[in-house]
């Protein structure tokens, strides 16, 4: 049975990759978050009771737990802005994937680097802007990690509220081939 790995929640998927989730309904999801937190774990038992093929992990997305060439997808949602360190990110993604595995996720990425000041930031790192990376920066390191035909959507672009620069919020698409 194939594996879905995913760092998101389900909902959120649904809107972003309907098609995929629904083709690959059969197969199994793996829920990775690495916080047990109330949250986390009421949405694990509330999808984990509504499919028997989605299962909860506590995890590190820089150290999935996921053997290696074992997943068909990894999907997430806003959350690899938040990682300190995205190559590991990257590279895992690569590991656990198997040939021609789909690494499509939703983040946010930014038009050029923001000022210092602003990547340290913390309100601005919990708001998922101070941690992303650009676009090219995006680029570079998922073809570090051994990605192909990697591609940026940007979905929608703004500088509204207090950040006073802008940042996309995008679909990244990128495959293993080995
Ligand atoms: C901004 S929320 C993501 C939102 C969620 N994916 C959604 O679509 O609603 C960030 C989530 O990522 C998790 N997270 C942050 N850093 C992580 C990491 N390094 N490994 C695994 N999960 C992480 C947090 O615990 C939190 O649940």
């Amino acid at each position: 049975m194939p594996y879905i790995a995913r760092v998101v929640r389900i909902q959120r998927v649904r809107r972003i990759l309907p098609n995929i989730l629904i083709s690959h309904v059969v197969g199994n999801i793996a829920y990775v978050d690495d916080s047990s937190h109330r949250r986390a774990r009421d949405t694990a038992k509330k999808y984990g009771d509504k499919y028997r093929n989605a299962e909860f992990r506590l995890g590190e997305i820089e150290h999935l737990p996921l053997e290696s060439n074992t997943v068909d997808y990894v999907i997430s949602n806003c959350v690899i802005n938040l990682s300190p360190d995205k190559l590991q990110v990257f590279r895992e993604s690569f590991r656990v994937l198997r040939n021609n595995g789909v690494f499509a996720v939703a983040d946010v990425t930014l038009p050029k680097d923001i000022p210092e000041e602003a990547k340290k930031d913390m309100d601005s790192w919990s708001a998922c802007i101070a941690g992303a990376l650009t676009d090219s920066e995006y680029f570079s390191l998922l073809k570090t990690a051994g990605f192909q035909d990697i591609s940026i959507e940007h979905v929608s672009s703004t500088n509204i509220g207090e950040y006073p620069f802008p940042y996309f919020s995008s679909h990244i698409k990128a495959i293993k081939r080995t």
